[in-house]
């Protein structure tokens, strides 16, 4: 069994698998360079050979247990002919709504205007590189895709004061994005992901009580039809108000932590495996700290089924030799 799947199906406390997301990306001057020749990222994530390479040009560097495909959440609102551009500096921009084409489209469609993200998957888990190691496939949660669905970029720290004044809108596009969200995840499985995780990085926007409507219900709908598959999922739903509600309500097989969570507390509240945890900050100190921080997270999960990730995305800044020197820390613990 890979090691990913030994911790998450097996709760393997003996050993202490390494991914790290945004494992492929700006920090690697391998990545920089195809950027450079590609300035349209949507037209990157859509060339099977160029993503193919990206996803695994980290595996190539560092002793890594998986990969985790070069595309992005944002591929689905641009399958459901949504406009989406990512502008250097500001990040992605989306354009308006049009919910009755939206509502038109099927399931053909869709998949043919992103197919090139299934033929990825499927040369990346078939490459070598990955043999004994896991394809993670992954997906925005409904939550997170409506949030730049509808805010047409970031939404950085806060929503608009009016986010949810069109509430029969925002159900009719979460009830879309539940049929097309199941259909990226099958066609992502079939084509050799055996990992999915959800991210739902703007959870942490919501108040408690709207928690049960945008976040639980529509992530188990999910969870559950991924769990239908025979394939694990692992959830990250972002500086979440209650994480133990969340499992309990939820029920991922895995839970992705943010920085912000006190890891021993994490420990108590909840049974199942966990990943990630620690501050991408920290790559951007010296070699002590990084050292002396990751085994602080290593210790606390000594008896519990843990796979080493970073609490967000690793940085653009990040010296990948200071990444080499955590995945080898991680490894020789
Ligand atoms: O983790 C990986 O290595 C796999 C690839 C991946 C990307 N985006 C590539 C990417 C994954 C899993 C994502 C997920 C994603 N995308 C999330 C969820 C995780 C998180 O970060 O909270 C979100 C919110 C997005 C949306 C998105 N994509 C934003 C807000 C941005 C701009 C900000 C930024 O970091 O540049 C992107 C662009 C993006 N997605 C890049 C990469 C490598 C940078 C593009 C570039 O080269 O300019």
């Amino acid at each position: 069994m890979t090691p990913l799947h030994e911790v998450i199906i097996n709760k393997n406390t003996k050993i202490n698998p390494i991914w790290i997301m945004r494992q492929a990306g700006r920090y690697l001057p391998e990545f920089r360079e195809i950027r450079k020749q590609n300035p349209n990222f949507i037209n990157l994530c859509l060339n099977e050979n160029l993503s193919s390479e990206i996803t695994l040009q980290p595996l190539k560097r560092f002793d890594l247990d998986a990969a985790i495909i070069f595309s992005d959440i944002l591929m689905l609102p641009y399958g459901l002919k949504q406009e989406v551009e990512f502008e250097k500096g500001f990040g992605p921009k989306l354009g308006g709504i049009n919910i009755e084409e939206m509502s038109k489209l099927d399931e053909v469609d869709f998949v043919e205007r992103i197919y090139p993200v299934y033929k990825s998957i499927k040369k990346v888990s078939e490459s070598t590189t990955v043999e004994n190691k896991n394809t993670i496939g992954f997906v925005g949660a409904p939550w997170t895709l409506l949030v730049y669905m509808i805010n047409q970029q970031s939404p950085k720290k806060q929503l608009k004061d009016n986010f949810f004044r069109d509430e029969f809108l925002i159900n009719r596009i979460l009830l879309i994005l539940e049929k097309f969200l199941k259909i990226h995840i099958k066609n992502q499985i079939d084509n050799g992901a055996n990992v999915i995780q959800i991210f739902d990085s703007w959870a942490g926007l919501l108040e408690e009580k709207d928690l049960p409507n945008y976040v639980y219900s529509p992530t188990l709908t999910l969870v559950n039809y991924v769990k239908s598959l025979n394939i694990p999922v692992i959830c990250f739903p972002r500086e979440i108000k209650n994480y133990k509600e969340f499992c309990d309500v939820v029920k991922p097989d895995a839970l992705s932590i943010d920085y912000n969570v006190d890891p021993k507390s994490i420990l108590n509240d909840i049974k199942i495996p966990i990943q990630g945890g620690l501050d991408p900050k920290i790559l951007l100190s010296d070699k002590e700290t990084l050292k002396k921080e990751a085994t602080k997270y290593l210790d606390i999960f000594k008896n519990h089924p843990y796979i080493f990730n970073l609490g967000h995305g690793v940085l653009p800044e990040t010296d990948p030799n200071m990444f080499e020197y955590l995945v080898n820390s991680v490894k020789n613990y």
